[in-house]
């Protein structure tokens, strides 16, 4: 066994010598890691003689046992050595072993989630379209949420919200159409401004989510009529889908416009031949729309003899669904990655 020990050594120096600079990148490396399995690990060469240990004379043990530390602990240094000599022969000289061979290390990158590309998309469009654009509080008063919009306390409109208060007289808003009071209140016409934002609605299903992306748009001059409405928004679908994707006007009810509409585009999940988001129909609401009602104006001072406007508020979740031919819009707030690196 002394014998096995010690030609072991020896062989092991000679191998070790054999591995030398130069080949393909990484073949020292692959070489060293050969002979650290090979004469070092588990299952090697060195482990294999110990296995006999147990077969030699009891007073024999003691002395074999001594040679074998001491031939581990030269095959160790002699490994240790030859690895720091050969370091920096597959690249970086004296900075460590750098195996070349080796895939990269990918830096992850993050995106803009997909309604955030899409409300950009929207406001460039109205921007490009001469509109301003104002940002306004989330938590809402009673007041510019409902009451400045036509909507006093008990009118049946308010059960269309389905709104969540934080007081009496709080509320997160329902609907971007506040910033209409806020803004008029605050200048005179003309103005042209659209309103983005978040808004929140006690509402889940596969087109319905408790907080969800509005734009409001609104235009008050002397003279505006609703085909300026059919025209702003008609140009606004042509850009948003670069088709001529069919546009329906539905006669609707809003306090706050007079007339009023909603606006549906043809389903482009199912083409307009019916599907579970479109129910069947063929068609998706994208907005809520019409012509200022008189009374809102006549709450914040203007005169409704001499200005006519309208209004529209645009839903930037139903727009993406469309975009992209999601067919769930709750997708968007699961936060699952495989989902959202895809836009
Ligand atoms: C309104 O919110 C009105 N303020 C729109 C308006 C503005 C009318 C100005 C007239 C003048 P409506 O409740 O229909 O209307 O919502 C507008 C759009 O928001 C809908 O067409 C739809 O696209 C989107 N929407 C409504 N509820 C949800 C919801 N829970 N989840 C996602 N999108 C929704």
């Amino acid at each position: 066994m002394e014998q096995k020990l010690n030609s072991l050594l020896d062989q092991a120096r000679g191998q070790l010598d054999r591995i030398t600079k130069g080949g393909a990148p990484g073949e020292v490396q692959k070489q060293l890691e050969d002979f650290r399995i090979r004469y070092l690990g588990r299952k090697g060469e060195f482990s294999t003689i110990m296995q006999q240990l147990g077969t030699i004379p009891v007073e024999e043990r003691p002395r074999v046992g001594q040679l074998a530390n001491t031939v581990k602990a030269e095959i160790e240094k002699c490994f240790e050595d030859q690895k720091k000599a050969l370091v920096g022969t597959a690249g970086v000289n004296g900075a460590g072993f750098v195996d070349l061979s080796l895939p990269g290390r990918v830096q992850e990158c993050g995106r803009l989630h997909p309604v955030t590309q899409i409300m950009t998309e929207v406001c460039g469009i109205f921007e490009a379209l001469g509109f301003s654009v104002a940002e306004g509080p989330d938590v809402e008063h009673d007041y510019y949420n409902f009451e400045a919009l036509n909507i006093p306390a008990h009118h049946p409109a308010r059960d269309m919200h389905d709104t969540f208060y934080v007081s009496e007289s709080i509320l997160l808003r329902t609907h971007t159409s506040p910033m209409q009071a806020r803004i008029m209140e605050d200048q005179q016409p003309p103005l042209r401004v659209i309103a983005p934002g978040k808004v929140y609605r006690c509402d889940s299903d596969i087109t319905h989510t408790p907080m969800f992306h509005q734009v409001e748009g609104f235009l008050v001059d002397t003279k505006v009529s609703f085909a300026d409405l059919k025209g702003i928004l008609t140009v606004f679908t042509q850009k948003m889908f670069d088709t001529n994707l069919a546009l329906r006007f539905r006669p609707s009810f809003f306090p706050f416009t007079e007339p009023s509409a909603e606006v549906d585009i043809a389903c482009v999940i199912c083409g307009g031949s019916g599907c579970r988001v479109c129910k069947q129909t063929g068609w998706l609401e994208i907005l809520g729309a019409g012509m200022i009602d008189p009374e809102v104006f006549k709450m914040v001072g203007y005169d409704p003899e001499r200005y006519s406007g309208f209004a529209f508020g645009l839903g930037i979740e139903r727009i993406a669904m469309l975009k992209y031919g999601i067919n769930d819009i709750r997708l968007y707030y699961e936060n699952d990655l495989r989902f959202l690196s895809q836009f």
